[in-house]
């Protein structure tokens, strides 16, 4: 076996005790469902620091308690099953070491995969040996740490990643420039969390037009990922025309909104640049669901529950050659209930017929109640949008929409449609360029 199963005092190595190693069945061992016992100190290797997180295997095999020891003595331990820990195997044979991805499939693990050993190394990782078919891996105890899905709780209503805003944003609006964001990977960085965090920034300072078919925002996009076309095109124009084809054309007001609730997916991420805006009136307003969401689940539980768990209907046809449509829920959630993006689009709501007959009305007061509270003043950030500057949401979280705009002078945008796994692509990877340099923007600090 090596030095898998040899002890030894700088690498505490925990098998059950009295059993065989080489043996395919191990037996007489904790159930699965209860918890950790303590641990008597000799059943680990001497020469250990208090440090040093303690390795135990439970449930003939099928699962190993880490005890982590990190100094708070407080019991911490985390669960692993031997199959998840197989199927994360960090050996070359089991993931690309290059790029990450998995070599094998679930059907190359046995289905009675066990854990035989678990040792850790020096290189602070942990080398098992799984049963049936004598497999040896490793896995980096750090990885393990972070990813320890026993007892780590309900998921709160939004990640951790977010943060919710409301019109005091308006004091302070998430911006920087396009010379910045191009020049300056800290400012570019900077710019992307905010998007990413409160999914909004703002931009300015963009090149001007300088032909019919330049498009600045375009160049701006480049910084955060793809142009997402559509049926409207790369870039569609926003402003008042005879015979509009869709509200946001006219100079009426806009009631917040999500665009493009009839597509699926819909586009994650919302550009408009503005080329003129000499009008009177027509400010941009944000504002941010995830906040209206918290509100609507502290007061109604209910309304949230019916919102979350039955289908809107979403539609919009053009002519004759476009009609999308599509199903959803308007807020949708992670099975555990986590948010993870909204549709809300008066203009684009279909007629509601995937509601149970006793729950309509009152899916009705909870579709009201969302409405008012995405209305409230207090959620809205209100500003002008300028020449040469452009706004960025997150599609799936910030709504927005525009006061009413009187006919003369011209109000003229260019919106556009992008994705956010780019932009989290792009983040990824500035982070890992500059993190080393000292120029990095930690998430807290965005
Ligand atoms: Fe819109």
């Amino acid at each position: 076996m090596g030095q898998i199963d040899e002890p030894n005092l700088m690498r505490p190595m925990i098998s059950l005790p009295g059993l065989n190693h080489n043996s395919a069945q191990i037996d007489r061992m904790t159930p699965m469902t209860q918890k950790p016992r303590a641990l008597s100190s000799n059943e680990f290797s001497n020469g250990t620091s208090a440090d040093t997180p303690k390795l135990e295997i439970q449930n003939s095999g099928n699962v190993l308690t880490i005890h982590w020891n990190d100094g708070r003595n407080d019991g911490t331990h985390s669960r692993y099953h031997a199959i998840w820990l197989r199927d994360n195997g960090q050996d070359p044979d089991t993931r690309d070491p290059g790029n990450g991805q998995k070599l094998i499939t679930l059907q190359n693990i046995p289905a009675d995969t066990a854990i035989r050993s678990a040792t850790l190394n020096p290189q602070s990782q942990i080398e098992f040996v799984f049963s049936p078919d004598n497999k040896h891996t490793h896995i980096d105890l750090n990885w393990l740490k972070a990813n320890r899905y026993d007892d780590v709780g309900d998921p709160t209503l939004l990640s951790e990643n977010i943060i919710t805003w409301g019109r005091e944003l308006a004091g302070d609006l998430p911006r920087t420039t396009f010379q910045q964001a191009t020049e300056d990977p800290k400012c570019l960085i900077q710019w992307l969390e905010h998007i990413d965090r409160r999914g909004f920034a703002v931009m300015s300072g963009l090149p001007s037009q300088s032909h019919v078919n330049h498009y600045p925002i375009l160049e701006a996009i480049k910084l955060l990922g793809y142009v997402r076309e559509t049926n409207y095109g790369q870039v569609f124009e926003v402003r008042t025309e005879t015979n509009p084809v869709n509200l946001a054309y006219t100079g009426q007001g806009l009631q917040v909104h999500t665009d493009n609730p009839y597509r699926d997916p819909v586009p994650t991420l919302q550009i408009l640049g503005c080329l003129q805006n000499e009008a009177d009136g027509g400010d941009s307003i944000v504002v941010d669901s995830f906040r209206a969401v918290e509100i609507l689940r502290k007061e109604s539980p209910d309304y949230f529950e019916l919102l979350s768990t039955f289908h809107a209907r979403f539609d919009y046809q053009q002519s004759n050659d476009i009609h999308l449509h599509t199903s959803k829920p308007m807020i949708a959630c992670t099975p555990q209930g986590q948010v993870t993006g909204i549709r809300f689009n008066n203009r684009s709501c279909h007629t509601l017929r995937d509601i149970p007959f006793a729950k309509m009305e009152d899916y009705y007061r909870a579709y009201r109640r969302f409405g008012q509270i995405l209305e409230d003043p207090q959620l809205a950030v209100t500003f002008k949008l300028n020449p040469n500057e452009l706004f960025v949401v997150d599609n799936t979280r910030v709504l927005h929409g525009r006061t009413a705009y009187s006919s003369t002078g011209t109000r003229w945008l260019h919106g556009a449609y992008a994705d956010k796994d780019s932009l989290k692509s792009r983040l990824s990877v500035l982070r890992q360029q500059y993190s080393d340099s000292g120029i990095t923007a930690h998430p807290n600090n965005a």
